[in-house]
């Protein structure tokens, strides 16, 4: 079953004095190649003579080789988009709590955020760790699948490659952060919280 692109337009009015109309197209533009892409992966797959597999080429191998870029490509974006919002959002209490359980304060938590961010080109998530029963702060980078821990929900998607904010903030990444994080919509993040065991923390 194909994938339909998801409609993120309300972030043009929500996002206004942090992303341009103009860095949002693009990058919803970006993220519907995602899309297209992942469905013809898929297609493919459907028809690929599996007796070829081989490391070094075939059609299949490649295409389940290229398989996560085009994935996470899509739902990394999604996860995005749908954590962005409008300005002045209030931070959930278990969320907060369970970040200062990680990191010791918000502070801290907040500052290794943007340090990963400074680190990377690719994405920085936040994310809720089966493994280790912890949120977990984790940089994945180059094609969107390159350091992504296994077992993990994630709670925030952040973008960090250059598309997502060079139009309006070119090099200035840091100011491209201070407004991400003035504008995260912390209705998803709570309900994605809520589905791990950190989502019961209480004060
Ligand atoms: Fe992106």
């Amino acid at each position: 079953m194909a994938h339909e692109p998801k409609d993120f337009r309300r972030l043009i009015s929500e996002c206004q004095g942090f992303l341009s109309e103009k860095q949002l197209q693009a990058h919803f533009t970006l993220y519907q190649g995602y899309v297209k892409k992942l469905n013809e992966i898929e297609s493919s797959l459907q028809q690929a003579d599996r007796e070829q597999a081989n490391y070094s080429y075939s059609e299949y191998s490649e295409l389940r080789r290229r398989e996560p870029v085009a994935y996470n490509g899509t739902v990394l974006h999604e996860l995005y988009f749908e954590n962005l919002g409008a300005k002045g959002g209030a931070v959930p209490p278990a969320f907060k709590k369970a970040a200062e359980r990680a990191l010791g304060t918000w502070d801290a938590a907040v500052a290794d955020l943007k340090a990963m961010a400074e680190s990377a080109h690719g994405w920085v998530l936040v994310t809720y760790d089966w493994n280790f029963g912890v949120v977990r702060h984790n940089l994945v980078q180059s094609e969107h699948h390159v350091g992504l821990l296994p077992n993990q929900t994630v709670l925030i998607a952040i973008d960090c490659w250059e598309h997502a904010y060079f139009a309006d903030y070119q090099t200035k990444k840091d100011a491209y952060l201070n407004g991400l994080f003035e504008h995260l919509n912390w209705g998803p993040v709570a309900k994605r919280l809520g589905l791990t065991p950190a989502g019961e923390v209480k004060r």
